[in-house]
């Protein structure tokens, strides 16, 4: 798949078999993310693969959306030093996995966790580091339904601004996707 294919067919899928993931399903997501840059080359981020059902229930306690991801094979956190946690670097590396994974034909969601004092213990987060956000990683089930929250996405003309935002009294702008 061209890589613009494979960024514009990306949806969050999270529905899956129970076909195991591997290590070398998951070796080239987490190279993936590996080559994200990051702000003042810190790298400072860890990734967590989370594969016992102890671990990705904890974790799916830890959000207020998430009580569906202990379903999914793989969860991958996301850690960070409280100092250095940048979301932008974390969203650069999870993007990166989940494109890389649905270019392979795998499921993945991002997910959020509010509750950080579950996340972290879930993951035995040294102190001092926070677990913001997971990816789910799984291969796609067959007969999954369309996912609910699947939706388009708002136009280019309201997304996109030149320069300033638009005043009230000027028209709206279209731009061919
Ligand atoms: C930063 C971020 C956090 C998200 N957190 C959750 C979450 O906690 N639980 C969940 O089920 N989906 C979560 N999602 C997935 C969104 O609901 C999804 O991206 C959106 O509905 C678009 O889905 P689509 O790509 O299938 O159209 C999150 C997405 C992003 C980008």
């Amino acid at each position: 798949m061209r890589a613009y294919d494979t960024i514009v067919t990306k949806r969050d899928l999270r529905h899956t078999s129970e076909r195991p993931v591997t290590d070398d399903d998951l070796a080239p997501l987490l190279q993936a993310a590996r080559m994200a840059g990051s702000a003042k080359n810190d790298e400072a981020n860890r990734l967590v693969v989370c594969r016992s059902r102890e671990v990705r229930t904890a974790l799916a306690a830890a959000g207020d959306f998430t009580s569906w991801i202990d379903t999914v094979p793989v969860v991958i956190a996301f850690a960070a030093p409280d100092d250095k946690l940048r979301l932008f670097d974390v969203g650069r590396q999870a993007q990166n996995l989940m494109l890389a994974a649905h270019e392979l034909g795998m499921a993945t969601c991002p997910v959020t966790f509010q509750h950080h004092d579950r996340s972290a213990a879930a993951v035995d987060a040294p102190a001092g580091w926070t677990v913001p956000m997971a990816v789910t990683v799984g291969w796609p089930a067959a007969d999954a339904p369309a996912s609910p929250l699947q939706r388009r996405r708002v136009e280019l003309g309201e997304l996109v601004h030149e320069d300033r935002f638009p005043q009230p009294d000027e028209p709206p702008v279209t731009r061919a996707e």
